[in-house]
């Protein structure tokens, strides 16, 4: 395979240099186009376009691989925990035992929140959306560790921030999930691990000790897991771009949370548990729901259904699919959602709509399901996915940083109105 591409444009040719990763994934480096043709390329969504390279997690559409680190999904969801594969995504390898209890151990001495922040979030409403407190309170860290917006610390001033946002998201999680319930906010206990401290935080009554079930610890374990990078997503890529401002770690993590937010991307989970209890409320009748999915002049959509990179399957749908049966079974839960939502996916398989145009369960389809069972709200269900998606997010905020990556700045084909002059207001009709 040749190194070089040729670009013939108005008969005159440009080589471009071809790129090969480790997985054969291949590019066109078009960085010398714009300086030697004048010409920038233009890809709506960037369905086409890489924005960098990293060495975090590789995906491939057709084949539903995901690896993080090189490491297979299936096996790190059966056999790894969530911080071990956090440590593993910010710091690209597994942890030795003593790495690990390090790690965890400072996680746990950070997980207290600065002190005059349960003041910013008794301002909000108890009505407003989590993820939009949770994206004010992540941007509110910045007020209080101030170092973290020079952009030249030192490593171990980003490492601490980095702990902190591992340590401090779990308990931001439960204090808005609280602060929605007008219920008092937990604080995290000394000698409980950090899925324990999260329930506690998230369900103990005032005073009273949560009782952890190891069936939910197992599940959320998986979730945050299977949550926890995507490559180039939407949510990382907006992290990404505004680190490239060198603006704050916590800054740019906030701008994600906001982006995952969306209901097309993380926003999606929450969407697809109100879709099947509507289907539900509606008498069940997933065949109908199909066909409005599949109707143009319809504004409905199959969510959970869909990815841009995902051609074939989403190997985290299927995880958390064959999770759902095992989880409720333990849990004593029914939920005539996911007999729906089954349902749904038997009947997409078999639409000629669907399959031509590749649309499969993805990641949100089958997880709102667990977190219902857990006892979360819908509301909650993008919150958790934020918290599964943390350690991804700085991963590759840091590399990024790391490898000094030039701003972010697009360019655009401009289509408006071309050069006129000023007009005084009296002589516009
Ligand atoms: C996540 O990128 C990531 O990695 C994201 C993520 C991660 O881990 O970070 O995996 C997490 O965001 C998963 C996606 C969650 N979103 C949803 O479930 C929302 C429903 N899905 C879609 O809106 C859609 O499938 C997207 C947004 C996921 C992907 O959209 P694309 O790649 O831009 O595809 P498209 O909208 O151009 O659709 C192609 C065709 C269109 O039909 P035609 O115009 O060709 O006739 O497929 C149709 C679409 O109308 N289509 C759907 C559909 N998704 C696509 N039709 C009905 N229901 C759907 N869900």
């Amino acid at each position: 395979m040749s190194d070089t591409a040729e670009l013939i444009i108005e008969g005159k040719s440009y080589p471009l240099p071809v790129k090969v990763g480790t997985e054969n994934e291949k590019a066109i480096d078009i960085s010398s186009l714009r300086a030697k043709s004048g010409y920038v390329t233009l890809d709506s969504g960037y369905k086409n376009t890489g924005a960098t390279t990293s060495a975090i997690t590789f995906l491939d559409g057709e084949d539903g691989i995901l690896h993080y680190r090189g490491y297979p999904i299936e096996q790190l969801a059966e056999k790894s925990n969530f911080l071990e594969v956090s440590y593993l995504l910010i710091y690209g390898e597994l942890p030795t035992e003593t790495q690990l209890k390090s790690f965890s151990d400072q996680i746990s001495q950070h997980s207290q929140l600065p002190a005059g922040l349960e003041k910013i979030l008794a301002g909000f409403p108890t009505t407003a959306h989590p993820m939009g407190i949770l994206s004010a309170l992540v941007s509110s860290l910045t007020a209080f560790y101030p170092e973290s917006v020079e952009p030249n610390q030192t490593e171990e001033q980003i490492e601490l921030n980095i702990i902190r946002l591992i340590a401090q998201i779990a308990t931001l999680s439960t204090w808005v999930y609280n602060h929605g319930k007008g219920q008092p906010l937990n604080q995290p206990q000394e000698g409980l691990d950090y899925y324990t401290n999260f329930l506690h935080m998230m369900f103990s009554a005032p005073g009273q000790a949560y009782e952890v079930n190891p069936v939910v610890v197992d599940a959320l374990n998986k979730l945050l897991i299977l949550h926890a990078d995507h490559e180039q997503n939407c949510s990382t890529s907006t992290v990404r771009l505004v680190g490239s401002s060198h603006a704050s770690l916590y800054s740019s993590i906030s701008a994600g949370i906001n982006a995952l937010w969306g209901p097309l991307h993380g926003g999606a989970n929450q969407e697809v548990i109100e879709m099947l209890e509507a289907i539900k409320a509606d008498g069940g009748n997933s065949q109908k729901w199909l066909e409005k999915a599949k109707d143009k002049n319809d504004p409905f959509r199959l969510m959970g259904f869909g990815h841009r990179v995902y051609k074939n399957f989403d190997p985290r749908a299927k995880i958390i699919k064959a999770a759902c049966d095992n989880i409720l079974n333990n849990l004593g839960v029914k939920d005539q959602a996911l007999t729906i939502a089954k349902e749904l996916e038997q009947a997409a398989l078999q639409d000629p709509y669907f399959v031509e145009r590749k649309l499969y369960p993805n990641v949100d389809f089958y997880s709102g399901i667990i977190y219902k069972a857990i006892g979360l709200p819908s509301q909650m269900f993008t919150v958790m996915f934020a918290m599964g998606r943390m350690p991804g997010w700085i991963a590759q905020w840091k590399e990024l940083r790391l490898n000094k990556e030039p701003i972010g700045r697009p360019r655009q084909i401009y289509i408006g109105k071309t050069k006129r002059d000023y007009s005084p207001v009296a002589d516009r009709a």
